[in-house]
């Protein structure tokens, strides 16, 4: 066993949004330093890391000397490429390693994995022209979704299509670029597992949330999901082989749908704390960003008991549109809890904090978020 990496040492983040920044709180209340890279400046990371270093993913040396000063370095961003984690891993360990984001970056190898690791996916085929396209769709039918294998989150770089008219706008809207096209499920729901995996194998999860999405962003989550009991630990079962045939060191994030027919299909992995797993923070006992934490520095993982069922909803920039918010009809709510990133332009579809709800009943959570969410707008 590895020597586990103790409070006061410093952790790397590359990348500086609010996944950076919960870590970076989570991290600091335990007594660590924290050093960010990222192209930007005055970021959610950087503003609660002690070291914020402005430099491009791809500048090699600025990534080493970054890693020099740092006992572990771990990632918040999946889109990080593959040579900056590798100029990392000359001068400290990167957990969950290279080979782990490597696999999970990409639609095409993410699938690949899967199905190989004996798991459900959507059916899928991988797109590198036109004419694939139009092959792929007469083998599975209509709807189809067309995504682009790299670089999307959030729906960026979907398309929908309905009809052989759409091919020619679909084949544009994914950049003429390797893609996979995906048969359209008639989903019943859909959940995802958060779960880490420690150093030594150690595997721990937050069981199943449900999430519920709008316009392809995440909008409002869930905990625990209100889906039968097998659905859920089938979910966990699945999650657990994911981490462990991964071989992760630290928070993975698998998203499920589930079908109509009580199928579940792995829709995609994220191989750090996710959206979903926002309500851990105010709801449970070790929250995921302490779980990442933890696990990266070789520490035991902490209890995932929930306290109370929660509820979390997104704050978007559209909430800005009629100007600053209403802070203090959501902070009306007792049991309502406001998270705000520090960004500082809100631009429609950017998420710019969440509110969580806690509740003995997770229905009275959902609508409580909401009416807070509401709240919020100015009229
Ligand atoms: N094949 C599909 N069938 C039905 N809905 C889908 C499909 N693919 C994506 N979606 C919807 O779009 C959302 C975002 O898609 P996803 O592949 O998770 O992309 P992102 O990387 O942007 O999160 C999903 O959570 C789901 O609501
Ligand atoms: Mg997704």
């Amino acid at each position: 066993m590895i020597p586990p990496i103790l409070p006061g040492a410093a952790i790397g983040v590359l990348g500086s949004g609010q996944l950076g920044r919960m870590f970076a709180i989570a991290a600091r209340r335990m007594g660590y330093r924290v050093h960010t890279l990222s192209p930007d400046q005055d970021t959610p990371t950087g503003q609660i890391a002690d070291v914020e270093v402005v430099a491009a993913y791809d500048d090699l040396q600025a990534v080493e000397n970054f890693a020099r000063h740092v006992s572990v370095v771990t990632f918040e961003f999946e889109n990080v490429p593959a040579p900056t984690a590798q100029a990392a891993a000359r001068y400290a360990p990167v957990r969950p390693d290279g080979e782990v984001l490597h696999t999970t970056q990409q639609r095409i190898r993410e699938k690949r994995f899967l199905a190989h690791a004996g798991l459900p996916i959507t059916p899928y085929r991988e797109i590198r022209s036109p004419a694939d396209l139009k092959q792929a769709l007469t083998e599975l039918g209509y709807p189809a979704v067309l995504k682009t294998a790299d670089f999307g989150y959030d729906g960026k770089g979907q398309f929908k299509i309905d009809s052989p008219e759409q091919i020619p706008d679909a084949w544009t809207a994914v950049r003429r670029e390797e893609s996979v096209l995906e048969a359209f499920i008639d989903l019943q729901c859909e959940i995802s597992v958060v779960a880490a995996r420690g150093a030594g194998g150690q595997f721990v999860h937050f069981g199943a949330i449900e999430n519920q999405h709008s316009r392809h962003i995440l909008d409002i989550s869930i905990a625990p999901a209100r889906v039968p009991p097998e659905i859920s630990s089938r979910a966990v079962e699945m999650a657990r082989a994911v981490l462990d045939e991964l071989g992760v060191v630290g928070v993975l994030c698998v998203e499920f749908f589930v079908t109509r027919g009580g199928k579940l299909l792995i829709n995609e992995l994220a191989p750090r704390p996710h959206n979903s797993g926002h309500l851990t923070v105010d709801a449970c006992v070790t929250s995921q960003f302490e779980q990442q934490l933890r696990a990266v520095c070789g520490l035991p993982l902490g209890s995932t008991a929930m306290h109370r069922p929660a509820a979390m909803a997104n704050l978007l920039g559209d909430i800005w549109s009629a100007g600053e918010p209403n802070w203090v009809a959501a902070c009306a709510f007792p049991d309502v809890k406001l998270h705000l990133y520090g960004k500082l332009e809100p631009r429609p579809g950017r998420k710019m904090g969440h509110l969580t709800a806690l509740n003995h009943d997770p229905d009275e959570a959902y609508r409580t978020v909401e009416k807070a969410r509401r709240s919020l707008e100015r009229t």
